[in-house]
């Protein structure tokens, strides 16, 4: 396995999911976590992320001096080079200018890391100006060719840069304005790269981090979906015995995941609760019955809440107070279920890795909170369970490959994200059933459409908003005086961010059309075209 120490960069978690992706396993920690536990943790290699400090300022943030002293393979990426150099001996300053973008890079192909890369522009020359394939020729005879070099297409975001590299170490790759884009000590195995492999747009950066946990640091490629699904039944088994364990089912991705997978593990043991609000998707709650309990043999008790639903959101306007209302009910609902259940000892929750990464950044404490994000499945406290959570360790995309091999359907699995107030917060203002059943129908005609025109999987959140105003329009001979249906569809990585969609006029054409045709109660449809910031994804 192998340690990367977060020193607060964006792309953090991304070096994170690249490696996995090769099939090692690794983890994130934050570069103040206790350096005892280093090597406790007993990784192969470790890995310095980027930042966004700079290394030239005081009170900046260091690696543990443990990173040096324990004689494993070390990658410092961005600032972690930087750290790196100024740390073991060299000099770091501040750029004239920040670096941003793309460059090419020409790297040695003697150093360990770029060891095997081909060039990716195919013209690209493979010796540096000046250098020769064949190497010294004092007594004519023809040696091994010195110095090659690959020419790679990278991304680089920085501003400050090495300008004297530490002893031991040698230049590995340079651009035309950068000296020192990279840096190796072969001896000790530390290497330095200014740009960043873990991005898409350094078009070698995997092949690059393959090398250095593979090849340099010895990590055998075991992290794979079959094995993590072994693994983690294993670990369920052991860790309740013959204990039966509850789990809250939402029909979402990861607690779906979960039900599979402790089905697998423990069978019968596995119990969960699935309160259907009423306010989830388009004949939601039946699919989630056919798929966990019908096709997969999952134990669910299904309960049927949403007139409980509809009765304590009556006249309650305000967003946060209804996602109040619909937390606090879920909890009440479950609370009862589970009551009526005998010896549960356990409760099972989809928890993934983002969730608990102790990244760099969550301890600044950058992010703000816009919107209380009540999940469905929060913990009641006072239930006095042990927890069982067999996919804390795993990033979402993980989780998702391991639903396809437990045999969930791709839809579920690759389905858009959910909110877990659900149609709560798209039916705006308050919430009545005759308008959570219109937002319904016309959902589904926006997603059925998306799927249809191979258009669901390019964006990254698609859905329909009530909107509780009466528009005129005509509807055959007759004046109509109708509701009014927003569409929303979105494109993000991480949901932080994002633009609208740019969705071809004669589809949102075709799905208008289709909504004020089929439906009844609308007359008027709507494409919102506001990106985050300043506005949000949902409306509420
Ligand atoms: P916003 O609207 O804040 O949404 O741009 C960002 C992402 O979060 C989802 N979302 C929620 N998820 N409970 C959730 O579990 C909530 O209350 C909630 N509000 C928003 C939203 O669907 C989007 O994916």
């Amino acid at each position: 396995k192998i340690l990367i120490l977060d020193f607060g960069a964006q792309y953090t978690q991304l070096i994170a999911r690249r490696i996995r992706e090769i099939g090692v396993y690794c983890e994130i920690w934050a570069w103040d976590h206790d350096p005892a536990d280093i090597a406790r943790f007993a990784p192969k290699g470790i890995i310095l992320s980027g930042g966004p400090e700079s290394v030239t300022e005081a009170n900046s943030p260091r690696a543990p001096q443990t990173v040096f002293d324990l004689g494993l393979p070390v990658l410092g990426i961005c600032y972690g080079m930087q750290t790196m150099a100024e740390q073991l001996g060299g000099k770091v300053e501040g750029g004239h200018h920040r670096e941003f973008g793309y460059a090419q890079v020409s790297a040695a192909l003697d150093c360990g890391l770029f060891r095997g890369l081909v060039s990716d522009a195919p013209n690209a020359p493979e010796l540096g100006e000046g250098e020769s394939w064949m190497g010294r020729q004092g007594d004519n005879t023809v040696v091994e060719p010195v110095v090659a070099r690959v020419a790679l297409d990278v991304w680089m975001s920085h501003g400050d840069r090495v300008t004297a590299l530490p002893p031991g170490f040698v230049a590995a790759g340079r651009t035309d304005s950068l000296e020192y884009a990279a840096m190796a000590d072969e001896a000790r195995r530390y290497y330095g790269v200014q740009f960043h492999p873990e991005v898409t747009h350094t078009k070698q950066g995997a092949a690059l981090l393959r090398r250095f946990v593979v090849d340099l640091c010895g990590c055998a490629t075991l992290w794979t979906p079959a094995n993590i699904i072994d693994d983690a039944v294993a670990r369920v088994r052991e860790q309740v015995g013959t204990d039966k364990v509850l789990l809250g089912l939402s029909g979402g991705v990861d607690s779906s995941v979960v039900a599979a997978l402790l089905e697998r593990a423990i069978g019968e043991q596995l119990v969960c609760v699935f309160v259907d609000t009423g306010l989830l998707r388009w004949h939601e709650g039946d699919q989630v019955m056919a798929t966990m309990a019908r096709n997969m043999g999952v134990n669910v008790i299904r309960v049927d809440a949403a007139e409980r639903y509809f009765a304590a959101l009556a006249g309650v306007e305000d967003p946060e107070a209804k996602r109040k209302i619909i937390g606090r009910l879920f909890v009440e609902i479950f609370e009862e279920e589970s009551a009526k259940l005998t010896d549960v000892k356990w409760l099972a929750q989809g928890t993934i890795y983002p969730d608990v990464i102790e990244s760099a950044g969550a301890k600044t404490g950058k992010a703000h909170v816009i919107k209380s994000h009540h999940n469905v499945g929060g913990l009641p406290e006072h239930m006095k369970l042990g927890l069982v959570e067999p996919l804390r360790e795993l990033f979402k995309d993980e989780v998702r490959r391991m639903g396809v091999e437990l045999g969930l359907p791709r839809e579920m699995v690759y389905r858009h994200p959910f909110p877990g107030p659900g149609l709560g917060v798209r039916v705006l203002g308050e919430v009545k059933p005759e308008y959570v059943e219109l937002l319904q129908q016309a959902d589904h005609i926006f997603i059925e459409e998306l799927r249809a025109q191979n258009l669901y999987d390019k964006t990254s959140q698609a859905f329909a908003v009530f909107l509780p105003v009466k528009s005129v329009g005509v509807v055959g001979d007759g004046r109509a005086y109708e509701w009014v249906i927003a569409l929303r569809a979105v494109e993000t990585i991480d949901f932080m961010t994002a633009h609208w969609a740019r969705l071809p006029y004669e589809f949102l054409e075709h799905v208008s059309r289709r909504i004020i045709n089929e439906m009844r109660g609308v007359s008027r449809v709507v494409y919102d075209i506001s990106g985050k910031p300043p506005a949000t994804i949902e409306w509420e």
